[in-house]
């Protein structure tokens, strides 16, 4: 890439995050996303820092401003009012001052203000707000080990696919044949008024996914008890992964601040997750798969979820065997990497999370095969990924075999990925715990 057309990427990435800013956090996209979303705006922080480290804070500090009493930080944030989305507050009823919704999403947090703070201009004159934030999410890691992994497994479950951030994940179809669809209130989506609904969700699905929140609502929201009485509780790989990372460098940065507890205690959530997460290997597949915790079986999904893992300090034999099963992937798509195997027939190229790619993971994943030494698949990644922005525009996600923008556009997390993808990210050797 020329230097040229470098400046010009950059430049465009910025301007959809300054577009999509309302001042102190940041939508996903107009129309179909019109509020705060949880891991959304995490990794949006990370390109805001590319040009304005204070709002890349305020970003987070917003967010977690609206963590529950019970450590939950929740998935969305409602700020204002907006028709255009469902469900809406009215829906959720989580009765916060502030309208949120009442589940969560994959706690990114702790590696973004790791990354964000070591490349902090000023890190006295921050240290202060940031050490303030680390209290925050740390008590959020405590909530997800507790709340979501009751019995103390090392693994934490999603109790609703929205939690996963993959919504309609293949990986979700068995688990949530127990989910009943009926008796919910008649409703009407939104997100199809946006975007193609053949890159959406089906009804069914909506159905489930609302079922499992009405659920919720009648147990008032009360996670004590949710875990226990969702018929949907799966061990995502994915999702233990990022927890895993943001616990090991949550307690690198609260090393550096000062929080020895807290660093403590990260350390052995870190140390716990990774031993556990060996329980999801699957040698058939050459990777993880989630783990059905109701019926206690992996679920015989080969998804980008199983991939994900490798963002955290999983064994050297494990993030070898994910690499060379990405290069594997990557002969089957002309773009990588694909959210679910095309070699799997249930694959479908354009819908969400069932085999498009998303630049957010193949930003994950390529830091982890970095961090792992694997620099020639992390540069397969990140060449796939500029090409995409370069061939569809800075879209939500991308049909891997065509390279076909789906789903929104001036899409905000892609933004700030493409921002740090034109900055080389920083390959750093993940210590094991
Ligand atoms: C949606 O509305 O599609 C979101 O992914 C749920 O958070």
């Amino acid at each position: 890439m020329t230097p040229n057309e470098h400046a010009r990427l950059a430049g465009q990435a910025s301007q959809i995050l300054r577009e999509n800013d309302r001042g102190a956090y940041t939508v996903p996209t107009k129309g179909l996303y019109p509020f705060q979303w949880n891991w959304d705006s995490c990794l949006t922080a990370l390109g805001f820092a590319a040009f304005d480290e204070d709002r890349a804070w305020r970003e987070m500090e917003t967010l977690f401003a609206h963590q529950w009493p019970d450590g939950m930080v929740p998935h969305i944030v409602f700020h204002q009012e907006d028709e255009g989305y469902f469900p809406g507050p009215d829906v959720w009823r989580t009765g916060r001052p502030v309208p949120t919704s009442g589940i969560t999403q994959p706690a990114v947090a702790g590696f973004t203000a790791r990354r964000i703070y070591e490349r902090s201009k000023d890190k006295a004159a921050n240290a202060a707000r940031v050490r303030a934030l680390v209290e925050k999410i740390d008590r959020w890691h405590a909530f997800l080990c507790s709340a979501r992994d009751p019995r103390g497994e090392g693994l934490v479950a999603i109790i609703h696919p929205w939690e996963s951030g993959r919504d309609n994940a293949i990986d979700w179809d068995e688990p949530f044949q127990r989910v009943p669809g009926e008796g919910i209130a008649p409703y009407r989506r939104r997100d199809v008024d946006h975007a193609d609904p053949a890159h959406r969700p089906t009804k069914e699905q909506y159905d489930r996914y609302l079922w499992l929140l009405e659920h919720f609502r009648r147990h008032d929201w009360n996670n004590g008890v949710l875990h226990d009485l969702s018929p949907f509780r799966v061990v995502d790989p994915g999702f233990n992964a990022i927890l895993i990372r943001s616990c090991t460098d949550l307690a690198a940065l609260a090393d550096e601040l000062g929080a020895a507890d807290i660093a403590r205690a990260n350390r052995a959530r870190a140390e716990k997750g990774l031993a556990a997460l060996e329980r999801l290997w699957s040698e058939r597949h050459g990777q993880y798969l989630c783990l059905d915790r109701t019926t206690d079986g992996l679920i015989d999904s080969p998804s980008v979820g199983g991939l994900i893992a490798v963002f955290a300090a999983i064994p050297e034999a494990r993030a070898g065997a994910i690499g060379a099963r990405i290069m594997e992937i990557a002969k089957r798509c002309r773009y990588v990497v694909p959210s679910h195997d095309p070699a799997d027939s249930r694959f479908d190229a354009k819908r969400y999370w069932r085999g498009p790619a998303w630049l957010i993971v193949n930003y994950l994943v390529s830091d982890g095969l970095a961090a792992a030494g694997m620099d020639a698949v992390a540069e397969t990644i990140r060449a796939s990924s500029l090409q995409l922005i370069e061939k569809g525009g800075f879209a939500e996600y991308y049909d891997p075999l065509t390279g076909e923008p789906c789903g929104g556009g001036q899409f905000t997390w892609t933004a700030a990925m493409v921002l740090e993808f034109l900055r080389g990210g920083e390959a750093r050797a993940l210590a094991p715990v």
